[in-house]
């Protein structure tokens, strides 16, 4: 009897982790029996049906590979004249018995709706750096990219205390401060700004000039798409997301602080970097469970699924309840941040 298929996608933003989830969908999904294809560069390649077999030899070096071996694009099918009658033709032309589609609430959108509306047999896996996902606890490719931006700003803070000049850096995280906050509180910054507060111009600064003046470096961490007025005419991609990137917020931020406290200060815009190389540790393990149990739903037919974690357990959600809500940085973690930020030397100390 022919082997069942299954083929799987990454879509959106590439991020470290999504190497191991395909190893892990492969390794289980053969096991159980089926053959694996994978999708050439997203929801792209389900409208063009190019693919390629997966087989066991191609995944069994990968845990340890950044990006993703299947390409990736921000195509969305429904947004492409005929996108979705394609995609369905090459789901039918390739006999495909399930589509494992991996990525963020586009990509994630994009497979709930063709299961909702067209019966498709889709499971997703979410990944991306931004963790902005409500359904799960964590996202992979969120442990790698915040440990990438932490080793910045640690180089930051070396450079800034040689010049004694208060250093900016700005991470990715889209509408969610997740990254922003995580590298600020584990580089022991002096200032984090998130999308979810406005910037406090005078407790910033004076935050800023306090820490200059115990320690001769000042360190803010910002997140790309922190409320800092129009930034002229704003572009968007093809699920109508703003290019946050031209924004130019760290260096905004750079210049309100040099202004507002006369320290000498410097930016810095990572960027990609925090999506490039090896995996973490935490995002191998994450996105070989995930990757697993995605195989493990699709054999048990629990379509229009996303592999969640919760806790320290991987479930399948509703792949509706996934993407219906962004997951932003709650009001509690805002206390944290203050807490955290512009310590005074000898606080306490009279307790
Ligand atoms: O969603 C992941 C992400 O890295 C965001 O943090 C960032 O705003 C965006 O993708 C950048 O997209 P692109 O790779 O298309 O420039």
């Amino acid at each position: 009897m022919a082997k069942k298929k299954l083929a799987i996608l990454t879509g959106g933003g590439d991020c470290p982790g999504l190497n191991p989830a395909i190893r892990g969908v492969v390794m289980k999904a053969s096991r159980l029996g089926y053959e694996c294809l994978g999708i050439q560069e997203g929801w792209k390649g389900m409208i063009s049906g190019c693919a390629k077999p997966l087989a066991l030899e191609d995944v069994e070096e990968i845990v340890r590979l950044g990006g993703t071996i299947l390409g990736t694009s921000r195509t969305n099918p429904y947004k492409k004249e005929g996108g979705v009658r394609s995609v369905l033709e090459t789901f039918k032309k390739l006999d495909l018995h399930a589509l494992v589609a991996m990525g963020g609430e586009d990509t994630l959108g994009v497979a709930g709706k063709l299961y909702k509306e067209q019966g498709l047999n889709v499971v997703g896996v979410p990944k991306t750096m931004d963790n902005d996902l409500s359904a799960t606890d964590y996202t992979f490719g969120f442990d790698s990219a915040v440990t990438i931006a932490v080793d910045a700003a640690e180089r930051l803070i070396d450079t800034g205390r040689s010049h004694r000049r208060a250093m900016v850096l700005e991470v990715m995280g889209r509408h969610a401060g997740w990254v922003s906050l995580f590298t600020g509180i584990a580089a022991g910054a002096d200032y984090i700004c998130i999308p979810e507060r406005p910037v406090d111009v005078k407790d910033m600064s004076a935050k800023v000039k306090a820490a200059h003046a115990r320690k001769k470096v000042a360190l803010v961490v910002c997140s790309e798409a922190v409320n800092m007025g129009s930034a002229g005419e704003e572009k968007l991609d093809e699920f109508g997301h703003m290019i946050l990137k031209e924004r130019g917020v760290g260096e905004r931020i750079a210049k309100i602080v040099e202004k507002e406290t006369s320290i000498e200060t410097r930016h810095a815009v990572i960027g990609h970097i925090q999506r490039g190389g090896a995996p973490t540790l935490f995002d191998r393990i994450l996105g070989t469970r995930v990757g697993l149990k995605a195989a493990e739903l699709v054999d048990a037919g629990q379509f229009g699924k996303m592999v969640a974690l919760r806790g320290n357990d991987v479930l399948g959600v509703s792949l509706e309840e996934a993407t219906s809500k962004l997951k932003t940085v709650p009001p509690e973690w805002f206390e944290i941040m203050d807490t955290l930020t512009g310590a005074q030397a000898g606080a306490g100390a009279a307790r």
